[in-house]
């Protein structure tokens, strides 16, 4: 008998575990609909760059965009955006832009141009700020987009990205030709040469290191 009421006393908390979670959620749903019937306007910001690549000396257009993902239209839309990172140069527009209304559904956008100068490697462009006016009693709300990261890559690294692309291509057999080939392995050996011409010296310094260790090492056997 007492295993009788030991299933019982199991069936009682685990219909009391079962229970606490959905008194919880009903009371989630509440929130969420009292959250739900308050009209506002929800922006979400995205920022990215219309390049797919950074390149030296080229323009960089930032753009950024604006949606409303909200239930009322935003108003009085003031767009600020962060700092360019060191190495870039602001060469068109700026990253200041106001608009009067982005509606439900919508987006506003705004770019802006800039140079890339001095920038080597990664960079980050940090986020945009936007405050708006989110419902009808004008409750002022801010927000930020998301950074925008991008690799400043010199023009000799691009060469070397399209030479790459040209390498896949060849495998795939679009190379008809044996001149098409030796076209092919001409220009990659010249790009080989200018961008990699030192690791050819670097292989023979390893190789003479290399030989000095064999000698030492055997100078040290024959001591021993
Ligand atoms: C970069 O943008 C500026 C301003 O729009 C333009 O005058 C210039 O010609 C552009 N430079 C290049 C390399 O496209």
């Amino acid at each position: 008998m007492a295993q009788w009421k030991a299933i019982l006393l199991f069936g009682l908390v685990l219909s009391a575990a079962c229970l606490r979670p959905a008194a919880a959620e009903e009371a989630e749903d509440a929130d969420d609909e009292d959250y739900a019937e308050a009209e506002r306007a929800h922006l979400i910001v995205r920022k990215w760059f219309k390049e797919e690549r950074a390149v030296q000396g080229r323009n960089l257009t930032v753009h950024l965009e604006l949606y409303n993902a909200g239930s009322t239209t935003a108003n009085s839309v003031e767009l600020v955006d962060a700092d360019i990172p060191e190495g870039f140069e602001l060469v068109e527009g700026s990253g200041r832009a106001s608009f009067a209304k982005v509606a439900v559904g919508s987006s506003a956008a705004h770019s802006y141009v800039v140079k890339v100068a001095a920038a080597e490697g990664f960079a980050t462009f940090e986020p945009a700020k936007v405050t708006y006016k989110a419902d009808a009693d004008g409750e002022e709300q801010t927000t930020v987009s998301t950074p925008a990261y991008v690799e400043a890559i010199t023009a000799v690294q691009e060469l070397q990205h399209y030479a790459l692309i040209g390498g896949k291509y060849a495998s795939l057999g679009m190379m008809r030709t044996s001149r098409d080939w030796f076209t092919a392995f001409a220009v990659l050996a010249v790009l080989g040469a200018a961008l990699g011409g030192n690791s050819a010296y670097k292989g023979v310094s390893t190789a003479r290191t290399n030989q000095r260790r064999k000698k030492a090492l055997a100078e040290l056997e024959k001591d021993a």
